[in-house]
């Protein structure tokens, strides 16, 4: 089949190039010139497993095509996924449609035959009916149909993620653009996923409500763990044992900074905003959202705990900056908060992090970035180990850190505080 992908970020890049490997032909177009004109020299513009070689391969066999051109793009190709960004708006409320809007502005202009518009991107319910509202003003609706299928990857495991998926959700009333998803998606049905036909609108709150839901999981495991700290309770004993329960299950159910990233922040704070504009409160998702913005300043003040309130001056390395493990994704990371606050203290900030150096920081003076581990640590008062990489999991930290009486404060709890204990080093954990 011919797919247009529109946005090629995190979502528009991955499920292209899957989508390509799979064996249809992809263009997958970028407004941004010089992330087009990178790609097309191999160079990859986000940090994601496996992805480098992917692209190579169906980049190089001529299925998988660059473009900055929509309106070509578009009128070669049968599907056009829509997969922009949906950020906060600038208030804080609701989702930024704007860029949804402008595609489907560029969209009506183009359509001769029969296309199939798809919102892979997350967006509020009703979204669907606007853009199909926005294309009839200059299209017949008989040549096109716009369908909801919302994206479930995470970043880091993006690609497994979009091969193997749990589910794949299609919601339309379009029984020709049903037949014809079923059969774009009949290979990874193969391996062993749901399809699920629902309403547009149900795809549409579907996407919303697994996102708050699990974000909902996390803020609960990140409460308990408050608790815990209190009661002198190993949070990750709850969690095994909670987890245990099929009915409850052990992932998203680990103990952490602030949840992060382009989707868990903004998703939440969307759903709320639906619901308020369909006069339904949604109190359990408004309480994860406030919860989790104040859990940065908790931690903030456990580390100042730590130090005993003297922050001024010490020697304080972040392990790791971005949301989590395995991406170079920025956005809404606990860091960006963090790491300034310290700086307002007078702290000195070190950190490394696999994926490199973060634009985020450097217009700080007193944070620095080293290019591995050894010389992050070294001169610490205080280790955070803020990102569970595998790179982590096994510092020799006695070896390398060359101050008698450093602290190790792990936000990701990945090492054992008893073993820590062993080894005469001042380490706290969370929830622990
Ligand atoms: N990042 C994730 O893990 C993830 C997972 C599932 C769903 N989603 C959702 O998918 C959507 C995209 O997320 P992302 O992380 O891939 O965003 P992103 O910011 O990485 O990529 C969006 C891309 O769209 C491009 N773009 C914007 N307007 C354009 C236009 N008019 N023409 C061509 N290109 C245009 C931007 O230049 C950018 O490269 C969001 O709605 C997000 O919530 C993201």
């Amino acid at each position: 089949m011919k797919l247009c992908m529109i946005g090629t970020g995190y979502v528009g890049l991955v499920s292209g190039v899957c989508f390509s490997d799979l064996g249809n032909e992809v263009i997958c177009v970028d407004r941004d010139i010089k992330k087009i004109q990178n790609l097309k020299k191999g160079i990859i513009p986000i940090y994601e497993p496996g992805l480098d070689e992917l692209v190579k391969k169906n980049y190089n066999n001529n299925r998988l095509k660059f473009s900055t051109n929509l309106k070509e793009s578009i009128s070669k190709s049968d599907i056009i996924f829509i997969c922009v960004g949906t950020p906060t708006k600038k208030n804080g409320i609701g989702a930024d449609l704007s860029q949804i809007y402008n595609v489907a502005k560029e969209i009506r202009s183009v359509i001769s035959k029969f296309k199939i518009i798809i919102t892979k991107s997350t967006v509020p319910v009703t979204t669907g009916d606007e853009i199909e509202k926005i294309i009839s003003q200059k299209t017949s609706k008989k040549l096109f149909s716009v369908v909801s299928n919302p994206e479930f990857l995470r970043e880091g495991e993006a690609i497994r993620d979009f091969i193997y998926p749990d589910r794949v959700v299609v919601g339309t009333d379009n029984k020709r653009s049903n037949r014809i998803l079923k059969n774009l998606y009949s290979p990874l049905m193969s391996k062993g996923a749901k399809y699920i036909n629902t309403s547009r609108r149900a795809a549409e709150l579907i996407k919303y409500a697994s996102n708050a839901f699990l974000a909902t999981k996390i803020t609960f495991i990140n409460e308990i763990a408050n608790l815990c700290e209190k009661i002198n309770v190993n949070v990750e004993d709850i969690s095994i044992g909670m987890g245990l329960d099929k009915r409850i299950g052990g992932r998203f159910l680990r103990a952490g900074p602030a949840y992060g990233g382009s989707c868990f922040p903004k998703d939440t704070k969307a759903i709320v905003n639906t619901a308020n504009k369909f006069q339904t409160n949604l109190s359990v998702i408004k309480s994860v959202v406030k919860s989790n913005e104040n859990r940065s300043s908790l931690l903030l003040n456990r580390v100042i705990d730590i130090l005993d309130g003297k922050v001024k001056n010490k020697k304080i390395c972040f392990l790791g900056v971005t949301f989590k493990a395995n991406t170079d994704d920025m956005r809404d990371s606990s860091s960006l908060s963090m790491i300034p606050s310290l700086l307002k203290k007078g702290a000195k900030i070190n950190y490394f992090d696999p994926t490199g150096e973060k634009d985020d920081f450097k217009k700080f003076k007193d944070v620095n970035f080293s290019s591995n581990i050894n010389s992050a640590i070294k001169e610490s008062d205080l280790i955070i180990i803020h990102t569970e990489w595998n790179d982590f999991k096994s510092i020799n930290f006695k070896k390398i850190v060359v101050k008698k009486k450093f602290i190790v404060f792990d936000m990701r709890n990945i090492y054992s505080p008893l073993k820590m204990k062993k080894q005469k080093i001042k380490y706290f954990g969370l929830g622990c």
